[in-house]
């Protein structure tokens, strides 16, 4: 407009007030609010998932921008099976798409693929592709993404109590023996560190059978924002939230501040 002098904007990120020492090493995502947001724009389910892509592509790089070691996404669950086929099908559909055009992108970053989760189930095609890229990924050193597939956390117990027996009855271990750190050898996310944070979006306060075991200490995160919403910002945001917190593993606060 003539007259008004362009006034130069500098956007101050959340991404500037991070404590970089205080990094989370892992973060977990529940990726959630696809279908309402696709209904609160007037479109079928699936436009929800295919928006909810660009999110995803908005943490993984947020996540190395400030040097995250782990990400898992929960992308889709054992229970998730029961939605109509359709969705399944498209949601299935929408997987192969993104390993395919991502995978160059993640190359470049740096990025490895892990998966965890009842894999046997997934389609054939789908299988074949996700191993194909975490091979093509897998001598990169920067962030390892790992997506959570037909994974459920009760299914990852008991799996690995049916492993255990197995091996207690073959003699190869003492039930005296189990601990901590062997049972979590024998869960999917077997040398993957703990999260510190976990977020889900969508504004809904549960956990809906997600990593049980992994998250026993883990810090929560929860927004209102539907996933194809959450941005960035939103996830520094979540990380500067976490980096406010003091983590007292049962402790007193005068025990933790010394
Ligand atoms: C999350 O969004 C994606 C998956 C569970 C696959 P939803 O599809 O659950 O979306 P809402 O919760 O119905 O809005
Ligand atoms: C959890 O979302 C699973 C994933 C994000 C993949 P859901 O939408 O399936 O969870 P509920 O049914 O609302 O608990
Ligand atoms: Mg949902």
């Amino acid at each position: 407009m003539p007259g008004i002098r362009k006034q130069k904007l500098t956007t101050v990120s959340v991404k500037d007030k991070l404590d970089r020492n205080k990094i989370p090493n892992h973060i977990a995502i529940i990726m959630d609010g696809n279908g309402r947001w696709a209904a609160k724009h007037g479109n079928a389910r699936i436009f929800g998932h295919e928006k909810g892509v660009e999110s995803v592509r908005a943490v993984v790089e947020a996540s190395g921008e400030i040097g995250v070691k782990f990400l898992t996404l929960y992308a889709f669950s054992t229970e998730n099976w029961g939605r109509p086929p359709e969705e399944v099908n498209a949601l299935m559909g929408l997987l192969i798409q993104a390993i395919e055009n991502e995978t160059e992108k993640l190359n470049k970053n740096n990025v490895r693929l892990g998966v965890i989760g009842n894999i046997e189930q997934l389609p054939i095609d789908v299988k074949n592709k996700l191993f194909k890229c975490i091979n093509n990924l897998k001598s990169n050193s920067g962030l390892t993404l790992i997506l959570a597939l037909s994974y459920s956390s009760k299914w990852e117990i008991i799996n690995a109590v049916k492993k255990l027996a197995v091996n207690v009855q073959e003699g190869k271990i003492l039930a005296e023996e189990i601990n901590d750190e062997m049972f979590e050898d024998y869960l999917t996310t077997k040398g993957i560190p703990n999260p510190e944070l976990l977020i889900r979006t969508s504004g809904e306060y549960r956990i809906s059978n997600f990593l049980l075991w992994q998250i026993a200490y883990t810090e929560f995160y929860f927004t209102e924002k539907l996933w194809p919403d959450f941005k960035k910002e939103d996830f520094f945001e979540a990380v500067y939230n976490y980096q406010n917190r003091e983590r007292r593993f049962g402790k007193t606060s005068e025990q933790i501040v010394s």
